[in-house]
């Protein structure tokens, strides 16, 4: 029997309505976070031409590869199979001759793009990409690659730091009704997602300017999954392991 006394305030005691809505959010934002590691793969993983992250990939995404242009990186890289490899090289040719309009034409770069590309690089496709039914869509492609822009920076940036810190209120929340973690140590491991998406956002930024910071964004992102996956374990650990041992009569929020 469950009397007033005994029932804390801990995640192995509460009732199956609440393990339930916590165990919910759990699994879905964890699905979420490993689709989000995909999507990196897909975007910056494929930077440097291979497959798999790396910090070449972070260099070429935010500084950029600037001894040549996105068009040449995406056609060595994500896009290398959109076309066969003759197109290809007759791409990659056509930038380094200057990527003029004129030649655009004469050297049938424009047949490629249209029967190889715009298929998805259209202006109705949805998709955030390049329109290359307009030239000089895909001239700006073809000058030596910045990197990220400062724009599409702030954009990301700002996405991330309002998503990310909301994700981590509610893992964090649930994580704090686990009462079998020192209170140091579950206040250091509630705490290091914010501060490493600070760093890892910060990096970014400073990775733009000087790719010797691309390490920053590894270690920013590494640490921030770490945390998460630490959180994630321990509430599943507490709410449907922990019960079957044992009871839990201490009580989570107080620091006794
Ligand atoms: C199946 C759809 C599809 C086809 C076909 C396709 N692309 Fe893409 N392209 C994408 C998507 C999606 C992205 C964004 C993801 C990425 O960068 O890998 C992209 C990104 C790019 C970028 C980077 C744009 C930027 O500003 O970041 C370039 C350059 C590019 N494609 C060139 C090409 C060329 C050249 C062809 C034809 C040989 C081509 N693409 C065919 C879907 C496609």
């Amino acid at each position: 029997m469950v009397s007033q006394a005994t029932h804390k305030i801990n995640l192995c005691s509460q009732g199956i309505a609440l393990k339930s809505l916590f165990t919910g959010y759990l699994v879905v934002v964890a699905i979420g976070y490993l689709m989000a590691i995909v999507q990196i793969q897909f975007t910056h993983g494929m930077a440097d031409g291979e497959l798999g992250l790396s910090i070449d990939d972070i260099v070429y995404s935010y500084y950029g590869n600037r001894s040549g242009s996105v068009l040449e990186a995406k056609l060595n890289g994500s896009m290398k199979l959109n076309t066969s490899e003759e197109n290809r090289l007759k791409i990659i040719n056509w930038v380094h001759k200057g990527a003029g309009e004129q030649s655009f034409n004469n050297m049938g770069i424009r047949t490629i793009m249209d029967e190889s590309c715009v298929m998805c690089h259209n202006g109705s496709s949805g998709l955030p990409i390049p329109d290359f039914t307009k030239f000089e869509n895909v001239a700006k492609r073809a000058e030596t690659d910045e990197g990220a822009t400062f724009s599409s920076l702030a954009r990301v940036s700002h996405i991330h730091l309002f998503g990310i810190s909301f994700i981590f209120m509610f893992v964090g929340l649930i994580f704090s009704l686990a009462a079998g973690v020192p209170k140091y140590l579950k206040a250091t491991v509630i705490v290091m997602p914010y501060v490493f998406l600070i760093l890892d956002i910060s990096s970014w930024w400073l990775t733009k300017l000087n790719p010797n910071f691309a390490w920053l964004v590894i270690i920013g992102g590494g640490a921030m999954a770490l945390s998460f996956a630490f959180m994630w374990v321990v509430s599943m650990y507490e709410m449907w392991i922990m019960p079957r041992l044992r009871s839990d009569y201490r009580d989570a929020l107080l620091d006794e």
